[in-house]
């Protein structure tokens, strides 16, 4: 059996990582994060880790190219030995070299209900696109744009008079709901894997 390890990447306010160490401090998810990473030095949700007293790595991304990025993220990664990668609002595509190191460990959370809506301001795009019903989806990563298999996903109603702003605030409230299930999932789902 692997480890319960996460390691969670972010790059700012990071309020599904504070959703996720919630729902661990309750109990209702079994794992332990091990450290919190952020491409973002400023990052509020970086703050909060330090707060937390958790392992935090700043790991600025200005000016530098994704294959070395994704080297120095790899190094900072490996004494911790996560069991999985968690982007939590990560605004970096990760290189096929981090990927193979962490094959179908690296979960993304994303919110629209994908396939519909990847990238951007899937919010805007789904009000724009005049969808009744948008949501959210936690996915495993692969080398595509929020493509990778769907783990779980959560339907949020587009309600009259929705703006950006309103749409956003309740798909973040299921955000929050749906991150640390999806993972409890993988992880029971490793626990009978072969390594
Ligand atoms: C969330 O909407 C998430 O779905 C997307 O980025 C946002 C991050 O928000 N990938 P937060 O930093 O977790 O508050």
């Amino acid at each position: 059996m692997r480890n319960r390890r996460l390691a969670i990447l972010l790059s700012g306010r990071g309020s599904n990582f504070i959703a996720i160490h919630e729902a661990i401090r309750r109990g209702d998810l079994n794992a332990e994060i091990c450290c919190v990473v952020s491409n973002v030095p400023g990052a509020a949700g970086l703050r909060h880790a330090r707060e937390l007293g958790l392992a935090c790595i700043s790991l600025p991304s200005a000016g530098v190219g994704r294959v070395e990025y994704d080297r120095q993220l790899l190094a900072a990664l490996r004494a911790y030995e996560p069991a999985l990668v968690c982007l939590a609002g990560f605004m970096r595509i990760l290189s096929p070299e981090f990927l193979k190191e962490y094959s179908g460990r690296v979960l993304n959370i994303h919110p629209a209900l994908l396939p519909s809506f990847p990238g951007l301001h899937a919010q805007r795009q789904a009000l724009e696109y005049g969808v009744r019903v948008s949501g959210c989806t936690v996915h495993f990563v692969d080398e595509g744009v929020d493509t990778g298999p769907i783990i779980l996903q959560k339907a949020v109603e587009v309600i009259a008079g929705d703006n950006e702003e309103s749409l956003s605030a309740r798909i973040l409230e299921q955000e929050h709901q749906l991150y640390w299930r999806a993972i409890a999932l993988v992880l029971e789902r490793q626990k009978t894997e072969p390594r």
